[in-house]
């Protein structure tokens, strides 16, 4: 994988027009993130944009509901070439399992990635409000390797878990971490996070890396930037 492939950057953005502003601005990112936001906005209409530039895609949409409807979204999604697509692992196993069955009949079929814990959830909400009594990382853990079991490809973690599931999920287990900033980068409301080339040495294999590069005064010189520091680690 070369190294532009490794960051995946969100088109945070509420319509189809900032979208391909946002895609005009940066035409040297390959890999572009639809999450919830943009999709309702659009429909799969900015699936076909991206399609028609030749960009990769991380449709992230969190799919969480009974076997048989994430089975159809998952097979929904990719006749649209999606290459990498997230979904709940506390869906449950045979959710998780007709997911992967559903996309496994697609001539280029997504590579499938867990949600373990959503990162805004707190140890006290998951304690008190959704009763569960394990730690926050070793639930995150369990979900991952729940969703390993069940076939699925990889899973969406923090930069704090990356070496742990890495160590425990094996090299060909897919880790994908945002919340990640380059030392030079305004945090904003990521805490914790690591440096793209940490993340990287972490054993993350996508790195998903918004605001540092479309929030930036000169965007393609941050997505250069970027670039350059991961081609030397
Ligand atoms: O701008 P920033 O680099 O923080 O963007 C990170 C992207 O990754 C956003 O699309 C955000 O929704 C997503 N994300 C995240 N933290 C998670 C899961 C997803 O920041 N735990």
């Amino acid at each position: 994988m070369t190294t532009p492939d490794r960051v995946i950057v969100p088109l945070d953005v509420p319509t189809r027009e900032q979208a391909i502003e946002l895609l005009d601005l940066l035409p040297e990112v390959t890999f572009w993130k639809v999450g919830l936001e943009l999709f309702v906005s659009t429909g799969a209409d900015i699936l076909g944009i991206l399609n028609e530039r030749g960009k990769k895609i991380f449709l992230d949409l969190k799919f969480h509901d009974i076997p048989n409807t994430v089975a159809g979204a998952c097979r929904a999604a990719s006749r649209y070439n999606v290459d990498l697509l997230t979904l709940h692992a506390t869906a449950g196993r045979s959710a998780l399992a007709a997911a992967k069955a559903a996309v496994s009949i697609a001539p280029s079929p997504p590579k499938l990635l867990a949600i373990t814990v959503l990162t805004s959830l707190s140890a006290r909400e998951l304690a008190f409000d959704l009763k569960i009594p394990l730690e926050l990382p070793e639930y995150a853990l369990e979900m991952a390797l729940l969703s390993q079991e069940s076939g699925i490809d990889g899973a969406v973690c923090s930069p704090r878990e990356v070496r742990e599931l890495r160590r425990v999920c094996g090299d060909d287990f897919l880790l994908v971490c945002p919340g990640v900033r380059p030392d030079w980068a305004v945090k904003g409301d990521q805490s914790r996070t690591l440096t793209p080339s940490e993340a990287i040495a972490a054993g993350a294999d996508y790195l998903v890396i918004g605001r540092p590069i479309t929030g930036a005064d000169n965007p393609r010189e941050a997505w250069a930037r970027i670039c350059q520091e991961l081609a030397a680690v």
